[in-house]
């Protein structure tokens, strides 16, 4: 089992690299991490190469993902919450999804061909709302032909930070078990 990460938190060891960290040590298989801070992933320009050609002119770590996007039976998004979004750099870094978007168009070489299972991780100080979050996410995983399986909050994170959000922390543990399920169920074609 293959699982990618996209993370939109700038902290190695924030709240959300806590419940990431729970997740994806109860995960089966290999994880792949691409990070909005630290992988210095640029943003879709819209130059529209993508319109006619089929690759992306944006050489960086991206390129990466677009050939190995079909290796992959999980998809987790997790981030901050910045002003009830997901973090800036995450909706940056997945503007570079676009090149699947377009090529929906070109229907003999729709470049996103396998369905994968989400989980979307969403940490804020505050106690405010995720509904923008979760709609953007939404987007992402529809781009990544993802269905999300299960949403892991913890909010409220400056009083109590992540790490010791025992609520959040069990979510994050079940839904991992749930997709190492999942993936053996699909495999056997249940
Ligand atoms: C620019 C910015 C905007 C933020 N906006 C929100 C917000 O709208 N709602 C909220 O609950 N927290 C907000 N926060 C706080 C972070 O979401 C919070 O500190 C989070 O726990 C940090 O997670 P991390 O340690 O994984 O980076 C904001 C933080 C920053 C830097």
């Amino acid at each position: 089992m293959k699982t990618l990460v996209l993370n939109g938190s700038p902290h190695r060891k924030g709240d959300t690299a806590a419940l990431l960290s729970e997740l994806c040590k109860n995960l089966d298989g290999s994880i792949d991490v691409f990070s909005a801070y630290h992988d210095q992933i640029q943003p879709c320009d819209d130059c529209r190469q993508c319109w006619k050609k089929a690759t992306c002119r944006l050489d960086d770590k991206m390129q990466e993902l677009y050939q190995k996007i079909n290796e992959y039976d999980n998809v987790i998004i997790a981030s901050p919450l910045y002003f009830s979004e997901l973090s800036d750099s995450l909706i940056s870094m997945c503007s570079r999804f676009q090149y699947f978007w377009i090529s929906r168009f070109f229907k003999e070489k729709e470049l996103v061909n396998k369905l994968k299972n989400g989980v979307l991780i969403i940490v804020g100080a505050g106690d405010g709302t995720t509904v923008n979050a979760e709609k953007t996410a939404e987007i992402i995983f529809r781009h990544l032909k993802t269905t999300c399986i299960g949403q892991i909050f913890s909010l409220n994170t400056s009083k109590l930070a992540a790490k010791n959000d025992l609520v959040a922390l069990k979510k994050a543990e079940d839904l991992a078990v749930r997709l190492n399920q999942l993936y053996l169920e699909e495999s056997l074609g249940e």
